[in-house]
């Protein structure tokens, strides 16, 4: 059974702002995949509002984009109704910022702005590892934080957060994201041993049916996922750096169906 409804529109446009890269494409959502080669441009330093407002516009007139296609874009941040609330591995000038508002004048378009990892859960669930899974998945993105998505029978809990759980004393990212395997230098092993801890806590408050993995290290899923002893099936992230602008473009096109 799938959830997954389709939108009236066929295309969407999607973005994705990273700390290092800021990647747009359009997106068959009938496929779930780019419609076109995606553009990146590196992200501008500092990344302060007004100048990333500038290269996400940059993007978007690099594309000869109807103006009734939907655009999402996504944010490393809660976003609540596009305004971001938090500011964990970002610019602290973030907090506050309608970004919505902000790309929405910059571009002259309307612009839907979420969280990163609720437009990559959502882009598995609809396309990817997820797809016509039925009840609770949750998706977890493993990179410089730790991101979380909640979807219920096709429909995402926004903003769940579930990487600043804390655990043994500790914000739960500082302990298990994939940039924390890389700055303390840890094996495969030393790091699942700490994943292993963390979707313990997670399957226990949360019993999914389905957890995917997400972020760039799903690629090496070989290397951890199998050292994993938890009762919840774990599977990789099938859309890989795809995920982000997929998302971003599907729930744009999902919003403005409801609208
Ligand atoms: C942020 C989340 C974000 C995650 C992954 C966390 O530090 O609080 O909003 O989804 O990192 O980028």
């Amino acid at each position: 059974m799938s959830h997954h409804k389709h939108s009236h529109h066929d295309v969407a446009f999607g973005i994705d702002i990273g700390g290092s890269g800021i990647k747009g494409a359009p997106v068959d959502l009938h496929k779930g995949e780019f419609a076109a080669d995606r553009l990146r441009i590196p992200t501008p330093q500092p990344a302060t509002p007004a100048a990333v407002a500038k290269t996400v516009a940059e993007i978007v007139d690099s594309f000869d984009l109807d103006k009734k296609v939907p655009i999402g874009v996504t944010f490393p941040a809660v976003m609540l109704h596009g305004v971001a609330q938090s500011a964990a591995n970002v610019d602290k000038s973030w907090i506050g910022t309608d970004a919505q508002k902000l790309f929405s004048d910059a571009t002259d378009r309307t612009v839907v702005a979420v969280n990163d990892a609720d437009a990559a859960g959502f882009a598995e669930v609809a396309y990817g590892a997820a797809k016509d899974v039925d009840g609770v998945v949750l998706v977890v993105t493993l990179g410089t934080g730790i991101g979380s998505a909640l979807i219920v029978d096709g429909q995402l809990v926004p903003n769940t957060e579930l990487g600043h759980l804390e655990i043994d004393g500790h914000d739960a990212e500082s302990r298990a994201a994939e940039s924390v395997r890389d700055r303390e230098g840890l094996d495969w092993e030393q790091w699942a041993q700490r994943l292993q801890r963390y979707f313990t806590v997670v399957e226990n408050l949360f019993w999914p049916d389905l957890i995917v993995v997400g972020g760039g290290v799903s690629k090496h899923h070989k290397d951890f996922l199998p050292l994993l002893d938890i009762r919840t099936k774990i599977v990789p992230a099938e859309l890989r750096n795809a995920a982000g602008i997929v998302g971003a473009a599907a729930l744009a096109a999902q919003e403005d169906d409801d609208d």
